[in-house]
């Protein structure tokens, strides 16, 4: 990889395609040039890129001719429709969706967790970003997992609404808006009111009654940490919340190793990009609002399982724009310059 790269951002405008312009900029990647796709209603948009105004393109599969990064934050189809043109094309595409996630030939890379998958063999020239919710909640359990084994994980979310976009967000502060006003409440995005409610369905059932969400949770872990069905066995339960921004999750996880609650905490506070809120003695752990705009995911509530044998409960929190997404996909970059 060139020491400064050609950098391409597909769906440029979007809440993640805006995100991933700053963190490249406030990490100080090197980039060479950079180029800003979007779809044809944007063509001709201007963005602002290190103090420069930088002119939106139209995405098309012969956009990407010198590029050596593609940063896709588009949507599955999207990225179904033109990620192979751009690995084609000579670049290395990161993805954010979740249409490469599970192909075998394809890493699934969280840079703190498995960065030597990246180093592998790109046979695609794709490497995916895991879906928000298992990252954040890796942040925690990947340090106990390199320490004392992972056997059992069964997770429940507290996902917020600018998960679903900025249609999550209007949503949330519409109908607060009308609850306030005596207007009727409007659903477009949820399948019911998010405002002063928790709906436990995040994207669409399948048929073995979990959510596409939750099974992405038990697909993605598997493959992040590289264990079989018989390794490690995952439940997931997802629930969105009216909250604006940053996820959080309610994990219980057995261990094949004894594990103390002291230990874990030495083992997670030893770990980058996450850091140990947890005091329960002054009241002290982290919720959504503490994490939100913060690259560092924070864990808390630390406390022996009362249920599982070698068994730890905790809650972990973590900004899904960033952490969750475009910060992690900058991170799968920088990976890619070593
Ligand atoms: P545009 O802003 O022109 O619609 P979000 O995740 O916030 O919904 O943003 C999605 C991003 O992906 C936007 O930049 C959007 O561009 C872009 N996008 C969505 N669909 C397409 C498409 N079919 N072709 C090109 N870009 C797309």
């Amino acid at each position: 990889m060139k020491s400064h790269p050609h950098v391409a951002i597909a769906g440029a405008t979007g809440a993640v395609g805006t995100e991933l312009l700053q963190c490249l900029e406030k990490r100080g990647f090197p980039v060479g040039e950079i180029t800003l796709l979007a779809s044809a209603r944007s063509a001709g948009k201007t963005l602002k890129f290190a103090g420069k105004d930088v002119v939106v393109k139209e995405l098309t599969k012969d956009a990407f001719a010198g590029v050596d990064i593609a940063l896709f934050s588009a949507g599955g189809g999207t990225a179904l429709e033109f990620a192979p043109a751009a690995a084609a094309a000579g670049a290395i595409v990161v993805d954010n969706s979740s249409a490469f996630r599970m192909d075998p030939g394809v890493p699934l890379v969280i840079p703190e967790v498995n960065p030597e998958a990246a180093q592998g063999a790109l046979a695609k020239g794709i490497i995916a970003n895991p879906n928000c919710t298992t990252i954040v909640t890796l942040m925690a359990l990947a340090p106990l997992h390199r320490a004392f084994g992972v056997k059992q994980l069964i997770a429940s979310s507290y996902q917020a609404v600018s998960g679903s976009g900025v249609a999550g967000t209007h949503e949330l502060e519409t109908q607060i808006s009308a609850l306030a006003a005596g207007e009727p409440i409007l659903t477009d995005c949820y399948p019911h009111q998010i405002a002063y409610n928790a709906i436990p369905q995040v994207d669409v059932f399948t048929e073995n009654g979990y959510t596409k969400e939750e099974m992405k949770m038990v697909n993605e872990t598997r493959k992040i940490l590289g264990l079989s069905e018989n390794e490690i066995a995952v439940g997931c339960t997802c629930v969105r919340v009216p909250v604006m921004r940053s996820h959080a999750v309610s994990v219980t996880a057995s261990f094949r190793e004894a594990v103390s609650v002291e230990a874990a905490r030495e083992a997670i506070a030893a770990a980058e990009g996450i850091q140990v809120v947890d005091d329960p003695a002054t009241g002290l752990y982290p919720t959504p609002l503490d994490s939100t705009l913060k690259d560092d995911c924070m864990v808390g509530r630390i406390r022996k399982d009362l249920v599982l044998e070698n068994g730890l409960s905790f809650w972990v929190v973590g900004d899904q724009v960033l952490k969750g997404a475009a910060l992690n996909t900058v991170q799968i970059a920088e990976l890619l310059l070593k």
